[in-house]
């Protein structure tokens, strides 16, 4: 355990399913509220962590909104989107795509210019800085209507150069990926790369939608796949990967216990899964804080590992000079540990 420990926290690494505002530590959080004056609802550091016991999504999500409203200048998503890249910086983190969700600030009144020049700023630093490649996909939030997610789509198309891809998040139950249809076809038309989280707390119909109606590329989550044979089958046969976060699903009550997270299983019947934190800040981890976790409650050998790094950059939405650079990475790094 020792001797993985250090390999993983030594190994290259792509994180492909983060939303920046849930990176939002309550230290920042506070300090950026002060900065705005706006009222957090919570006395101390300690009280708003206090309030991190979640019994499922909708628990977190509550607190996550919450937690968002203090941002309100580009200088603030820029702060945000820094310290994030810090953090998976220091954890040999390489690739990053981030999420961010447009409708949870234009809805507040701040401007979709200010959001993403302020996290894209972020990124070009981190990239000139410390070589990490990144980019971003904007999510819909599915607890809205098709309406406002064609509004922010379309509010969307001035940044199109710098924003790679659409995805789906927010409350998944009593909101099945057909919802968004239009929307995702006007998306694919424009070239974006599609992403939903589906099977996190849904139903397996749910990740068939996503393939089927919102021809996704890659599914979030995807862990309640595994009751539909059919679908595993679907899933290995077409190469979908999927976007596992161990410690979300921890944290959120989609598994009682990491002794019971379905990762090996994935590997085990070929899926191509992938290791992520979701929203580091409010679930315990980071990218290793993931990895060490399951590598230690699934018994993983470093073989597994290797295969979840290297899942990792085949699954991400790169160029074929950068991904041959960053397997060549992985590569050399497993053979002189
Ligand atoms: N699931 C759905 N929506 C989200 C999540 C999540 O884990 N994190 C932020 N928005
Ligand atoms: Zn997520």
């Amino acid at each position: 355990m020792h001797d993985l420990r250090e390999f993983i926290e030594g190994l290259p690494k792509a994180e492909l399913h983060l939303h920046i505002e849930g990176s939002f530590e309550p230290e920042l959080m506070f300090e950026l509220a002060r900065r705005n004056a706006v009222p957090l609802g919570y006395a101390s550091v300690e009280q708003l962590r206090e309030a991190y016991a979640f019994s499922q999504l909708q628990d977190f999500l509550d607190i996550y909104y919450q937690g968002m409203s203090v941002l309100l200048e580009e200088q603030d998503f820029y702060d945000l989107t820094r310290a994030y890249l810090q953090r998976v910086h220091a954890q040999n983190v390489r690739h990053v795509e981030l999420f961010f969700d447009p409708q949870g600030h234009t809805d507040r009144g701040v401007a979709f210019t200010t959001v993403i020049d302020g996290i894209w700023r972020a990124l070009q630093d981190s990239q000139r800085e410390h070589g990490i490649s990144a980019c971003l996909i904007m999510c819909f939030l599915r607890h809205l209507d098709q309406n406002s997610a064609m509004r922010t789509f379309e509010q969307s198309l001035a940044h199109r150069d710098r924003i790679t891809g659409v995805g789906l998040d927010s409350s998944e139950i009593g909101h099945p990926p057909s919802k968004f249809a239009d929307v995702f076809a006007r998306a694919r038309e424009a070239g974006f790369r599609v992403v939903a989280h589906a099977g996190e707390e849904g139903p397996p119909a749910y990740v068939h939608e996503a393939l089927d109606i919102l021809r996704v590329q890659r599914i979030d989550h995807g862990n309640r796949a595994l009751e539909d044979p059919a679908l595993v089958e679907r899933l290995v046969s077409e190469a979908i990967p999927l976007t596992v976060c161990p410690l979300s699903n921890l944290r959120l009550c989609v598994v009682d216990d990491l002794r019971n997270h379905p990762l090996k299983q994935m590997l085990a019947l070929g899926l191509r899964a992938t290791v992520n934190s979701d929203d580091p800040a409010y679930f315990g981890g980071y990218m290793n804080e993931n990895y060490l976790a399951v590598q230690e409650a699934l018994e993983l050998t470093r073989e597994d590992i290797v295969t979840l790094a290297r899942n990792g950059f085949e699954a991400a939405f790169i160029d074929a000079p950068r991904r041959q650079a960053l397997l060549h990475e992985l590569d050399r790094y497993v053979a002189t540990q």
